[in-house]
């Protein structure tokens, strides 16, 4: 019998790596990518420079890890780097390095120490230039001139640690002006961008999680505070029981904590600068719903991810839902890991306790005075009876809408009160329904 024939498609590196570079990251997002990996190493500090230089400006994030041995980092400048992963690895394609970098530069240089005794850096450089000319997948050794390598070094002079060096910024700069004043202002609004991004995905990180020091981040030297979604500091956030629940699914099983928060209105906030700060980039509106952290490290946020829609009357309503890596394939990740889908049966588990949350949440909404009238209370000089009458009618109206939300009849009972506002106004307010 003959024994088969096998044929090499090895890809093509010219055209493979072009491809890898738009695989949905931007800039935040690719140096969130970056620090993920300083995180795993043990990282307590991450200092990013964005540094404008026109054509030759440059991006560095250098960390305070554990740093890699010379041929550790030759596998981690592989596509698909060859290791194993443990529980709450941030990691998990071995592409992050890779792709994060070249989705934004042509030029990916990491420079690293991981011994504490003597000083011995080791650097590689891989190339978009060179893996095209060749059509190899190869990476190099710096040139002896190479002064930005050189000051990277320098900085792992004190211990151990790596630096990430982005050069060769195409998708960052204007092909054609990258000297313009515009160049420039468009680096410092990425840097903006990236403080921000970084404050809010690995917030935990930041104010300190059990069992890890505490993470200081700085974009170009300024300290990069923690943003967490649930306000803890404010006196008046109310946080609901905490629940877990078992969910098995795409073959593997784990547990998922929800932690469900109602956030104080404007007016029961310590200031209005820190209801400004809270509402966060997307605004209360689209801020409010599901923040789902991977190992501990936000992946995805905004809206209810299909078990409700957003309501201006639930913003105040915001919950955590924690997995851990041993639930990936179930979340189904994706590699930029800005994108989870909520398995199913977990959608369905949460329905009850979300649309619970999101009643406390509106009666918060409702009782917030909006105009300076409305502030005083409307059954004020009503005789006894007449009062406790108003009230049983107003519990009647709560009942009847959270029970609309419980049989997942929102959007019909949305229908139902517009009828009403139009046809009976009068049964609206008496139900405590008139908005
Ligand atoms: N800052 C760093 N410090 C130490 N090791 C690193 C660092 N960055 C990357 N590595 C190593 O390179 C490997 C590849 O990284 P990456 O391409 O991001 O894939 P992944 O994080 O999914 O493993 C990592 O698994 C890690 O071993
Ligand atoms: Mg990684």
């Amino acid at each position: 019998m003959r024994g088969r024939v096998w044929y090499d498609v090895s890809p093509s590196a010219a055209r493979l790596t072009g491809s890898l570079r738009d695989i949905g990251y931007d800039f935040p997002t690719a140096v969130a990518d970056i620090v993920d990996n300083s995180i795993v190493a043990g990282a307590t500090r991450v200092e990013i420079l964005v540094e404008y230089d026109g054509a030759d400006s440059r991006v560095y994030i250098t960390d305070d890890g554990a740093g890699m041995s010379p041929a550790a980092l030759t596998e981690a400048l592989r596509f698909g780097t060859r290791r194993t992963y443990g529980r709450g690895d941030l990691g998990r394609y071995g592409l992050g390095l890779k792709t994060a970098s070249l989705s934004q530069c042509r030029s990916l240089s990491v420079i690293t120490r991981n011994t504490r005794p003597v000083v011995r850096t080791c650097a590689r450089i891989l190339d978009l230039d060179d893996i095209e000319q060749r059509d190899q997948w190869v990476i190099g050794e710096p040139v002896p001139s190479d002064t930005e390598v050189a000051r990277a070094r320098g900085w792992l002079a004190e211990g151990t640690g790596t630096v990430v060096l982005w050069r060769g910024l195409d998708r960052v700069l204007p092909e054609k002006r990258p000297e313009g004043g515009w160049a420039r202002r468009r680096l410092e609004s990425l840097a903006a961008k990236t403080a921000e991004h970084l404050g809010i995905v690995f917030h935990r990180f930041i104010e300190g999680v059990s069992g890890r020091p505490q993470l200081v981040v700085t974009v170009n030297g300024q300290k990069v505070r923690a943003w967490n979604p649930f306000a803890p500091d404010e006196k008046v956030t109310v946080a609901l029981p905490p629940q877990r629940f078992e969910i098995e699914a795409a073959g593997v099983c784990g547990q998922v904590d929800l932690q469900r928060f109602v956030l104080p209105s404007r007016d029961r906030f310590s200031s209005p600068a820190e209801f400004e700060r809270l509402s966060g980039p997307l605004n209360w509106n689209r801020q409010q719903g599901l923040y789902v952290y991977r190992a501990n490290r936000l992946v995805q946020w905004g809206g209810w991810n299909g078990i409700r829609g957003i309501d201006e009357h639930t913003k105040l309503a915001r919950a955590a839902v924690d997995f851990d890596t041993d639930l990936d394939l179930a979340f189904n990740i994706n590699v930029a890991k800005m994108r989870v889908s909520l398995p199913a049966q977990l959608r369905q588990m949460l329905e009850a306790p979300v649309n619970e949350l999101c009643i406390l949440a509106d009666d918060a909404y409702r009782k917030t005075p909006r105009t300076e009238t409305r502030a005083v209370p409307p059954d004020l000089g009503m005789a006894p009876e007449v009062r406790a009458a108003t009230q049983a009618a107003t519990t009647a109206g709560l009942a009847l809408r959270s029970a609309a939300m419980q049989a997942g009849e929102w959007p019909a009972w949305q229908r139902i009160v517009t009828v009403l506002r139009e046809q009976a106004p009068e049964t609206l307010d008496t139900l405590g329904l008139a908005d």
